[in-house]
């Protein structure tokens, strides 16, 4: 089934932009889906209480049905609608990130759709940290259920333009707020447990939550890829461009001479590198995702790379790997997902 994509984008003046916001409500309230942007990625957002508007998500992305789904809220009296208790825990890490880039895993009292938590008992819940979204939130005046804005198993939309590629003519509209800031998706913790555990690294930081909290996990199956994962999501193929990814683990010689003998080999490799490492090659075609001791510039720049070269134009993508630490974890996690190659030195 097809359909008109709207694409809010033009602003002439200040009140265009409430406007739009107004219709892009309006059709929420009516169970369309619409894209919007948050600081983190675009997300696909549908009434979250209601199963036919939260079934339109599933169906525009070709989402699995047992992948559930993050709910955003405006406000903490909306995380008070949704769930059974807040724990002294998500309290203290609501009062400290939200809004912001951290997805807090709580137990569901039902009031969600069914099909948002994809039959799971439990909720994950965020205050997105952006004025749009948060604008949209308030308008709607409902809570949003909303996955990133990209067809299934491609990489995270960080601008309009990247949701226009891949949903265009399956949902009712995009609010363009311009390229996201994050870059990666928000961080998935689970408070239902005694110690929390992330489930899912992202825009708030390991670092981050061990400021606050005594005691914070890494689930195990992130690092390991024979354990079941806790947060349905993360068994997938997902992040993929559209030419085989290779992640090339070793100093920027080692990289260089992998990137000669593919090239010797008749293989058309685009590359993916920081600034220091572009500055060794010389290669075409090459983007850069900003300097390897700046992640945060690493992680914005991430999936628009990962989208910018075309199945038509090279035969796979070579990438460099980066430090774990910090957004780093995010960014691994990433890559390691997308890609279906690692060559190491050792
Ligand atoms: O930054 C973000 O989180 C973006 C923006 C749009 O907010 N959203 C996003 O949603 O990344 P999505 O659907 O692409 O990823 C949601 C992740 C999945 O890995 C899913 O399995 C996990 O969160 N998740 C959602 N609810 C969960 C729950 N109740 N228990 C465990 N994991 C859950
Ligand atoms: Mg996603």
């Amino acid at each position: 089934m097809s359909m008109e994509t709207k694409w809010w984008k033009q602003r002439k003046n200040p009140r265009d932009l409430d406007a739009q916001v107004q219709e892009a409500s309006a059709l929420l309230k009516e169970k369309q889906v619409v894209a919007f942007p948050t600081e983190t990625v675009y997300g696909l957002g549908a009434d979250a209480t209601e199963e036919e508007a939260v079934q339109r998500i599933f169906e525009a992305k070709g989402r699995p049905a047992d992948n559930p789904l993050i709910v955003h809220v405006a406000d903490e009296d909306q995380v008070s609608q949704l769930v059974s208790e807040i724990s002294p825990v998500a309290r203290k890490l609501m009062d400290e990130f939200w809004p912001g880039p951290l997805t807090i895993v709580l137990k569901s009292n039902g009031t969600a759709a069914e099909n948002v938590t994809a039959g799971l008992s439990t909720l994950g819940i965020r205050m997105p940290d952006h004025p749009l979204a948060l604008s949209l939130l308030r308008k709607t005046g409902k809570p949003l259920a909303a996955p990133s804005a990209n067809r299934s198993g491609r990489p995270s939309p960080t601008t309009a333009d990247h949701v226009y590629q891949d949903l265009d003519g399956k949902i009712a509209g995009i609010l363009d707020g311009g390229p996201t800031g994050v870059g990666v998706e928000s961080t998935v913790v689970d408070c239902t447990t005694e110690i929390p555990i992330i489930l899912r690294p992202g825009g708030v930081t390991k670092e981050d939550l061990e400021k606050i909290l005594p005691q914070v996990m890494m689930d195990p199956a992130l690092a390991d890829e024979k354990q079941k994962p806790k947060s349905p999501g993360m068994k997938y193929t997902h992040y993929a461009p559209e030419s085989p990814l290779w992640l090339v683990d070793g100093n920027d010689d080692f990289f260089s001479d992998q990137l000669e003998q593919l090239k010797e080999d008749g293989n058309r490799v685009g590359v993916i590198a920081s600034d220091e490492l572009a500055e060794k090659l010389n290669h075409h075609p090459l983007i850069r995702c900003g300097s390897r001791f700046q992640l945060d510039q690493v992680a914005e720049k991430l999936y628009g790379a990962l989208r910018e070269f075309k199945k038509s134009d090279v035969d796979l993508i070579l990438c460099e790997t980066f430090s774990e630490t910090g957004v780093g974890a995010a960014i691994m996690n990433r890559l390691n997902k997308a890609a279906v190659k690692r060559i190491q030195t050792y």
